[in-house]
């Protein structure tokens, strides 16, 4: 089995010593294995294999340039969310036919530059995107493939942040106004109307919801068609969630199965744009401990080299990542809040955690941090973003160095 495989005290990656890797590249550091990653596209992959399919992988889990190369390489297409993914795909070499182009917020320039290099398709969020795409490819003489992102009204099960298909969030079209919108969009002369779209949520654990949004989105679908829409696709987004606790995750053949059921009827072309799937299981952080001292009630902070701007899941969702310890410790276990350096009582990595008391200088490794990891780090406090290193082929190499102050500051007068 490719990935990540622990022992009381030492973790390897595809057979590599990350605690050598960390020794090496210094932390914090994200380590990745860049065979678990191409497995876990491959599985999902032939899980949707019953259905003309493609998976656009969502570069906002990961967008870091050898993992998208790496991707690309197995065969996979994007999804983007904004003009830098975009550049960042093609960079990595995707093709723009490869690209669809989502996000709630897009700017002219961003919509100028899709059209332009003519992405796969535009996921459109509104009526009056629709007409800025239109006036645009109308300019160039071209027409726009573009999808309406529909907003079904179903409310997932998941955390209230990242959950987006209820009727109050703010993304798409709600489904009552979308068939008149369709309609008159796909009289435009700039534009071809070739699929539609919708996300529920992100880290979905609950079939229902998914199985739901699967055959209202392809029933919406055939009533267009039954109007005399020439579709092409249906794109049911992402947000197949995985087990960051251990307990048995829903099986990507479950998922794929509700997904197919609903779409493969319609003859379209189903679409999914996973991104946490993918790459969150195949991806960790390794911090080390910079300082150990005692709280009341024989309770320990353990104070790492990494947090919330490393990985901000915890602070931002409350997130519950597994540690552990690359150091091995005898000892009674006690209990450590492992918390960061940030001046923010929410920066923290994992409350509660029992184990041997750590020593300064032990390294700890965050599980699952493959997704909305390095994605969502930042330069606050002033620290420097992490280094990425991929595991490949028995040995690593660095895909993002460490940052340096003259980085930090290289936008400032
Ligand atoms: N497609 C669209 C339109 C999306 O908005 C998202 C995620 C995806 C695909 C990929 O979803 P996934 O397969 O990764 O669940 N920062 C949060 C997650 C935010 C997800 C945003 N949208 C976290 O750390 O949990």
């Amino acid at each position: 089995m490719s990935g990540f495989t622990f022992s009381s005290g030492g973790a390897t990656c595809d057979g590599v010593d990350a605690a050598a890797v960390a020794a090496a590249e210094g932390t914090p550091l994200y380590v990745y294995s860049a065979a678990l990653v191409v497995d876990r596209y491959r599985a999902l992959d032939a899980a949707l294999g019953a259905c003309p399919h493609r998976v656009h992988y969502a570069l906002k889990a990961n967008s870091t340039l050898g993992l998208v190369r790496l991707l690309r390489s197995a065969g996979s297409a994007v999804d983007a969310n904004s003009g830098g993914e975009i550049a960042v795909a093609l960079r990595a070499g995707v093709d723009p036919v490869d690209v669809v182009f989502t996000g709630v917020g897009k700017t002219a320039a961003e919509l100028e530059d899709a059209v332009r290099i003519g992405v796969g398709v535009i996921n459109a969020e509104s009526a009056g995107e629709l007409a800025r795409i239109d006036r645009i490819a109308t300019a160039r003489g071209v027409r726009a493939r573009v999808a309406l992102r529909i907003n079904p009204g179903i409310e997932a099960d998941s955390h209230p942040g990242i959950v987006t298909g209820g009727a109050r969030h703010k993304f798409g079209v709600p489904i009552e106004d979308a068939g008149a919108v369709c309609r008159d969009a796909a009289g435009w002369s700039g534009l071809d109307l070739v699929g539609v779209h919708a996300h529920v949520g992100s880290q979905l654990t609950n079939l229902d919801e998914v199985a739901r949004t699967a055959s209202t989105i392809a029933r919406f679908a055939q009533e267009l068609r039954a109007a005399g829409l020439a579709l092409e696709h249906v794109d049911l987004g992402g947000g197949l969630g995985i087990s960051y606790d251990g307990t048995p995750a829903l099986p990507v053949e479950e998922y794929a199965r509700v997904l197919v059921e609903a779409v493969a009827p319609t003859g379209l072309t189903l679409l999914v744009e996973p991104g946490r799937w993918i790459v969150g299981p195949a991806g960790v952080l390794i911090a080390t401990v910079v300082d150990v001292k005692p709280q009341r009630g024989s309770r320990y902070f353990v104070v790492l080299d990494a947090g919330m701007s490393e990985l901000l899941r915890p602070a931002l969702y409350g997130a519950r990542h597994r540690l552990e310890r690359l150091t091995p410790r005898s000892g009674p276990e006690v209990t450590c809040d492992v918390v960061g350096p940030i001046c923010e009582t929410t920066d923290v990595i994992r409350l509660g955690q029992s184990m041997p008391l750590p020593e300064v200088g032990d390294l700890l490794l965050v599980r699952d941090a493959g997704a909305y990891g390095a994605a969502m780090a930042s330069n606050y406090n002033r620290r420097a973003l992490p280094a990425e290193a991929l595991v490949e082929g028995g040995g690593w190499r660095l895909i993002r160095r460490r940052q340096t102050v003259d980085d930090l500051l290289a936008c400032e007068s």
